[in-house]
């Protein structure tokens, strides 16, 4: 049976999210990617950046069966098998990257899963190693857009604990795990990039 899942916003949000990435990847890396989910963008991006190792990464499952069927099929060398990450258990299964890359967890998991990503991500990261984040974001208590609020509410109507979150929220968790923000980037759709870096 074919365990590889579609998720078409990829297709949408992989092109840009490449040209930021190669901004803040550099040569020989090695990535680690937490909530990987379908497997697309690792196989997308290890395929287009020099890095030496993307390590994708999921508790689900089915996720994981996912990037590892997206895996075979792309047959990308620096693509790993998935590893099981869920970012409030400690510790990971990963001990050191040069970049952490997290696209779309945020808003879609309680705002623990947030906290822990930050202190996870000041632990792993090597020194001026860089957190990538992408997703919807709020900005000083504000949506940035009418289809974000709809889609905050529906997120919440899901979960309550899950919802678009405060960029300057994310920052002050970010800053207080000891990352500092060095760049926003506003991209297609309404979403953001956000990089952090390791002193
Ligand atoms: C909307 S999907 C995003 C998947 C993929 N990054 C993308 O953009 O298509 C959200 C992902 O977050 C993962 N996730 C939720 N809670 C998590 C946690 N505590 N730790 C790590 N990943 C988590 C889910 O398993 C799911 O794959």
């Amino acid at each position: 049976m074919d365990a590889r899942r579609s998720a078409p916003a990829t297709l949408r949000n992989r092109e840009p999210i490449l040209e930021v990435l190669r901004r803040f990847v550099p040569s020989g890396a090695r990535v680690l990617e937490i909530a990987a989910g379908s497997g697309e963008h690792a196989c997308f991006f290890a395929a287009r950046l020099p890095v030496a190792e993307w390590q994708p990464t999921d508790p689900d499952p089915d996720s994981r069966a996912s990037i590892d069927a997206w895996r075979t099929q792309s047959g990308v060398a620096a693509l790993r098998p998935a590893l099981a990450l869920d970012v409030t258990a400690d510790p990971w299964p990963v001990a050191h990257a040069d970049a952490v890359v997290c696209i779309n967890m945020i808003h879609i998991s309680p705002w623990a899963a947030t906290q822990s990503l930050m202190r996870g991500a000041a632990r792993v990261l090597e020194p001026r190693g860089a957190l990538f984040l992408y997703g919807p974001y709020r900005r000083f208590g504000a949506h940035t857009s009418a289809s974000n609020e709809a889609f905050d509410a529906s997120l919440r109507a899901r979960d309550p604990l899950w919802g678009v979150r405060d960029l300057e929220e994310v920052t002050r968790v970010a800053e207080g795990a000891g990352l500092m923000l060095e760049e926003l980037v506003a991209m297609p759709a309404n979403n953001f990039s956000v990089v952090f870096r390791q002193p």
